[in-house]
């Protein structure tokens, strides 16, 4: 198995309890430094910025901000994390479709690097916050460019019709008009095509949109600095999918915007943190009903949201004693086909649906893997589920670095109001 050593996993479970998330120190670094070489090998070719939304712990920040990465976040809570991990404010770029006012000011007063402006009623709404605080605020318009990345709908976002972005015709409206926005100054051009992309034609593609409207941005006077191309490289969940060819995204990009005298930003979360994390969680209770063998574990849709919202397909694995047998390839004659469930109230709380395993037992952990991403960053307390503690392996030792929450941390402030 593809992960870390599994007497190391059962020490975790056992000291910390189940559910909980693990994440290797060492992978997330490896992740940052394959797509740093490749895709932004000096700083003037350009920076990554993490994807902070992807995993948002602190400690996973303050490894990246370690790495020399900057931050893409959507948020006034992300834009916190940032800072709380020690970003340096000019490192963070914020983005997002809805962004509140306070949260605009609050990126002002910190300084980011840039704002990614995503409609013409934003950028009025930055510039005049800019220009009553008396800053100019560097800003890079989101262009929504039209493209199909080929992936699941609900992770495409850069389609014509998707809520986010400009149409590039209102985008070189504004530019034109910029001198009406004397809070702002336009600099760059964003584009963010969907996630688990997993072919180099669609940012191929993007690069094209995005160089002919800075081509025509520059005709209109504008000084066009910097093009930010998102994130959304995919990862291989199961053995047969495709990762996103890096090499080719960056033999594509890096001359192009060389030519046009571009830096360029990414934003990739997923493909730095999605296989260096895992969910363990233990096995309850196993019983067959219709035929289908489910296994009942302790984690839940609360805890790893994307095979419910997405259908994602995690593998699994089954740690007993000190043998560990992956889902896929094992030579156990016990092997059978199991539906992995969780305990919360709903029929689409399934973890893993028809996941070859050998026969599961009471207490049993399971390894269900690739969670490092959208994992606990997503997680919930529907069913009043307190959310699971998260741990950090660096260096062959593990660190805690989110405690458990308690039940009485989320009735906490409903108690305050009891009369
Ligand atoms: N930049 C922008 C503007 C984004 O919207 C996103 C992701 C990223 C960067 C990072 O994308 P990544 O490199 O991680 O693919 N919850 C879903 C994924 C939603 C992605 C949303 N935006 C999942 O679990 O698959």
């Amino acid at each position: 198995m593809d992960f870390l050593p599994v007497d190391l996993l059962e020490e975790i479970a056992r000291q910390v309890g189940t559910p909980c998330y693990v994440y290797d120190q060492e992978r997330i670094a490896r992740n940052y430094a394959r797509l740093a070489n490749a895709l932004t090998p000096t700083a003037a070719v350009g920076r990554i910025c993490y994807s902070v939304k992807a995993n948002s712990n602190l400690s996973v920040l303050r490894l990246m901000r370690n790495l020399g990465a900057g931050f893409d976040v959507v948020s006034g809570g992300e834009l916190r994390r940032a800072l709380l991990a020690g970003a340096p404010p000019d490192s963070i770029v914020f983005a997002g479709v809805g962004k509140r006012d306070d949260e605009l000011v609050a990126a002002l007063d910190a300084g980011v690097g840039w704002i990614n402006v995503e409609s013409a009623q934003e950028l009025r709404v930055l510039s005049d916050l800019a220009a009553a605080r008396g800053v100019v605020q560097r800003v890079a318009l989101r262009i929504n460019p039209g493209i199909d990345p080929h992936t699941h709908r609900h992770l495409a976002t850069g389609k014509r019709t998707s809520k986010f972005g400009v149409e590039t015709e209102e985008a070189l409206w504004l530019v034109a008009h910029r001198a009406d926005y004397p809070g702002i100054r336009i600099e760059g051009i964003h584009i963010h095509i969907g996630s688990m992309v997993s072919d180099a034609g669609p940012y191929a593609e993007a690069m094209r949109v995005a160089l002919a409207v800075v081509a025509q941005c520059r005709t209109l006077g504008a000084t066009i600095t910097t093009l930010n191309l998102g994130g959304g490289f995919g990862v291989a969940y199961q053995p047969d999918q495709a990762e996103a060819p890096i090499q080719a995204i960056a033999s594509n990009a890096l001359p192009s915007a060389r030519q046009a005298g571009l830096r360029l930003l990414f934003e990739p979360g997923r493909a730095i943190v999605a296989d260096a994390g895992a969910l363990l969680t233990r096995v309850l209770y196993t019983k067959t009903n219709g035929g289908v063998r489910y296994v009942v574990v302790d984690a839940a849709m609360n805890d790893l949201i994307r095979p419910a919202l997405y259908g994602a397909a995690h593998r699994v694995s089954c740690v007993k004693g000190q043998a560990s047998t992956d889902a896929i390839g094992s030579a156990d004659d016990d092997l059978a086909q199991y539906t992995v469930v969780g305990p919360v109230c709903e029929s689409g709380d399934v973890l893993a649906a028809g996941v070859t395993l050998p026969k599961p037992q009471r207490g049993d952990l399971l390894v269900i893997h690739h969670a490092g991403a959208y994992g606990m960053s997503m997680a919930s307390n529907y069913n009043t589920r307190p959310r699971a503690a998260e741990v950090l392996v660096a260096d062959g030792k593990w660190h805690v670095i989110r405690r458990r929450e308690s039940t009485e941390d989320l009735v906490a402030r409903e108690v305050e109001c009891l009369a």
